[in-house]
């Protein structure tokens, strides 16, 4: 099976000062991708969840090219994303396009909203006739809800979760084959949220997209990711099928993220088995030894402070954890 994205034990690093430090002194390596592996089939929608800091966006900007892999291999294609020359890079960059948590810093407030759409398409393709940038920016605007008589207005006259239609129509002009919607929703209003995750569901059937769907709620990517990967201080801790991730969860940190989800039903919501998720993230300046989430684990045992966990293959899932069983979820909680 050919695989439109491979990652391969992905590794990045970040060398850092740490605040008030002299400029003589070393600077620090932040590990905030640590060994990380999936696979993205054509046409497929990955979510990927963790609090925030679990390394996400990281992922997002290595995938994109923005920042460089310290270690590991990204494939696009089967193409090593490391090893491409400048043409390659630059068809990378049409091929796979990004949406942003925060719609409206995302888009240039001194340009109007068809610009902003077209600006891709010009800049890959500047001897596009001007005729036929404005019909594909206003076939665009159509699709995504907008109104394209809206053209020449600029962004800060639009609500977020128009802004963010902007942005999706911005990111589709270039007819890309990877979407990566890095916390596309975390900004908007709950009632604007599912309009947009149904649009991007629309969307990718439609273009035949495949789909890195990104956010900190494993709520949110349920319903529009095929497989889904639980992210925890940079690494994996578990990944497979979303159905069989969202209802029985096996890792105890995907258990303590499906626990904290509230309830909308108050007598479902005290009925519910703890544990809910205590304690900060630990810094990936100082990662703990073992397994990363020992110091928040319920169920940690002394040997899990010794080698990092091996991913566990358990059906169609993985899991890193040794301990992990299976942990029905209430149907209240969907
Ligand atoms: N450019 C950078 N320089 C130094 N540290 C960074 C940089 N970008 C991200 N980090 C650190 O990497 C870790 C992961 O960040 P990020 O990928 O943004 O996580 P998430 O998207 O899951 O919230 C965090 O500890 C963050 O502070
Ligand atoms: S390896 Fe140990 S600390 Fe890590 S999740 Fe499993 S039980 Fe918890
Ligand atoms: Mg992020």
């Amino acid at each position: 099976m050919t695989h439109l994205l491979s990652v391969r034990d992905l590794q990045v690093t970040f060398d850092v000062r740490p605040p008030g430090a002299w400029p003589w002194t070393p600077s620090l390596k932040l590990h905030a991708v640590g060994g990380l592996s999936f696979d993205l089939e054509e046409g497929k929608t990955l979510g990927m969840v963790g609090e925030s800091g679990s390394g996400k966006s990281t992922v997002a900007r290595a995938v994109v090219g923005t920042i460089p892999a310290s270690g590991g291999q990204i494939l696009f294609e089967g193409k090593d994303l490391a090893a491409m020359d400048t043409r390659e890079r630059r068809h990378h960059r049409k091929d796979v396009q990004m949406v942003f948590q925060d719609p409206l810093a995302a888009l240039n407030p001194r340009m109007t909203v068809g610009e902003i759409i077209a600006e891709p398409l010009i800049t890959h393709f500047p001897d596009t006739p001007k005729a036929e940038v404005r019909a594909r920016v206003g076939e665009l605007m159509e699709r995504v809800g907008l109104l394209p008589n809206l053209l020449n207005r600029y962004p800060h006259e639009f609500s977020g979760g128009q802004c963010q239609r902007i942005g999706i129509a911005r990111a589709l002009i270039l007819k890309p084959k990877l979407l990566i919607c890095d916390e596309p929703v975390s900004a908007l209003d709950v009632s604007v949220q599912a309009q947009v995750v149904n649009l991007l569901r629309e969307l990718q059937v439609e273009f035949g997209l495949s789909m890195i769907f990104i956010a900190h709620d494993l709520s949110v990517v349920k319903h529009i990711s095929d497989d889904i990967l639980v992210m925890y201080l940079g690494r994996v801790m578990e990944i497979g099928p979303g159905d069989e991730i969202t209802h029985v969860p096996r890792h105890p940190y995907t258990q303590a993220l499906i626990a904290s989800v509230p309830i909308p039903d108050p007598v479902a919501e005290r009925a519910r088995p703890r544990p809910v998720l205590e304690g900060e993230l630990p810094s990936p300046l100082h990662p703990p030894s073992g397994c990363v989430f020992r110091p928040r684990c319920p169920k940690a045992q002394p040997v899990c402070a010794g080698d990092r966990p091996e991913m566990e293959v358990v059906g169609a899932r993985q899991v890193a954890c040794p301990f992990h069983e299976e942990r029905q979820v209430l149907r209240a909680a969907e």
